[in-house]
């Protein structure tokens, strides 16, 4: 039988809810002793996009993930799978759910060539037809060159890539991606970029989880934000930017020992909380109407402050990040305290 089959024999059996959402959580719970990971969050995936889960490192991510793939007992609230309940028909959702991270479990004496078939021959397939579904991946994610070394000899980025086509290879219908770029250089997460993008126009569905503003911004249709285990946000790219504020006035001061009066000017003519950037001298302000960058630049030179460069843009995510939740993303966090002791 296939997927699509399965979803909709599912469904038949009187086992889906009827609509037609690739991920439906409502209210999930997750404890770990007296901590709330995760603490009452609702997703809505549509079929054929890629829904980012954005949030700092411990927000609840990995464990909101954990538990639609049926890896974590749901402690309360519920999830279902193209209508399939998750905790009452686990077997299904394996089937439909592709899951990367686990791949770290087969052998790394083996070469990738023989990880995949090995992986394929797990999951139920003949061995000629492994083989092929091996080859095409090795193809596909640009690995036939390190075909046959044994993966203890892979680079970070070559096994993030390895990860993904073993999670392929029972054409899932829905791929959960776990921090896919996490620790990559800049050319990897490129190419991770346009393999997901590769998967979206397959057919698939993504449920992709980050701690990067610009890589939710460039990838994800829709975004939840998370944060302590709790949904703050959810939106378009566009509508969470929008959400703090029309536009982003940047100022970058002659003389970065005058932020803090500038900051001071800033709140006053526009009744909103600047935002100090790390690099040095730069202030950003979120502006409802673009036209009060005027009064801003006006008070300014008025204080006899002078201004190296000024532009008004839309808000970054990292600036509606700090709007929703009072803080900056990740680990970046200590670092701030530590200066600011
Ligand atoms: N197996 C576990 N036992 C105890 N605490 C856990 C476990 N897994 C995760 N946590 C805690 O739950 C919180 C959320 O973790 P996680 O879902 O991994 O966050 P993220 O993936 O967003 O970085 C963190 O505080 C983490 O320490
Ligand atoms: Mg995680």
């Amino acid at each position: 039988m296939s997927i699509t089959e399965l979803a909709r024999a599912g469904g038949a059996r009187g086992l889906s809810s009827g609509d037609d959402l690739a991920v439906r959580a409502d209210g999930l719970v997750k404890t770990f002793g007296d901590h709330r990971a995760v603490d009452g969050v609702d997703l809505a995936v549509r079929p054929g996009e890629i829904f980012g889960v954005l949030g700092p490192n411990g927000a609840g991510k990995t464990t909101t993930l954990r538990m639609l793939a049926t890896l974590l007992r749901i402690d309360a609230g519920r999830a279902e799978i193209f209508g399939v309940d998750v905790a009452e028909n686990p077997h299904v959702i394996r089937q439909l759910v592709g899951v990367t991270g686990q791949y770290a479990s087969v052998d790394e004496n083996l070469t990738a060539r023989e990880n995949l078939w090995l992986f394929g021959r797990l999951q139920g397939i003949a061995s000629p037809r492994a083989r092929r579904v091996a080859a095409d991946l090795l193809e596909r994610f640009g690995l036939e060159d390190a075909a046959n070394k044994p993966i203890s000899q892979f680079s970070g980025g070559m096994r993030r890539r390895l990860d993904l086509a073993a999670s392929l290879i029972t054409k899932p219908p829905l791929i959960f991606l776990d921090e896919p770029t996490t620790g990559l250089d800049p050319r990897t997460r490129g190419q991770m970029w346009d393999t997901t993008r590769d998967l979206v126009a397959d057919g698939c569905t993504v449920l992709l989880t980050t701690q990067y503003l610009d890589e939710a911004d460039q990838l994800a249709d829709r975004i939840a934000v998370i944060d302590h285990g709790r949904k703050v946000a959810e939106g378009t790219p566009d509508e969470l930017k929008t959400a703090v504020g029309n536009s982003t006035l940047q100022l970058l001061l002659a003389d970065p020992a005058q932020v803090p009066a500038a900051a001071e000017i800033v709140r006053r003519a526009v009744g909103a909380e600047p935002v100090l950037s790390p690099e040095r001298g730069r202030l950003n302000v979120a502006l409802d109407q673009a036209d009060l960058a005027a009064d801003v630049l006006i008070a300014l030179r008025n204080a006899g402050l002078s201004i190296a460069s000024v532009s008004v843009a839309k808000p970054s995510l990292d600036e509606v990040f700090l709007a929703l939740t009072g803080h900056g993303t990740g680990e970046d966090d200590e670092t701030v305290t530590e200066e600011n002791r």
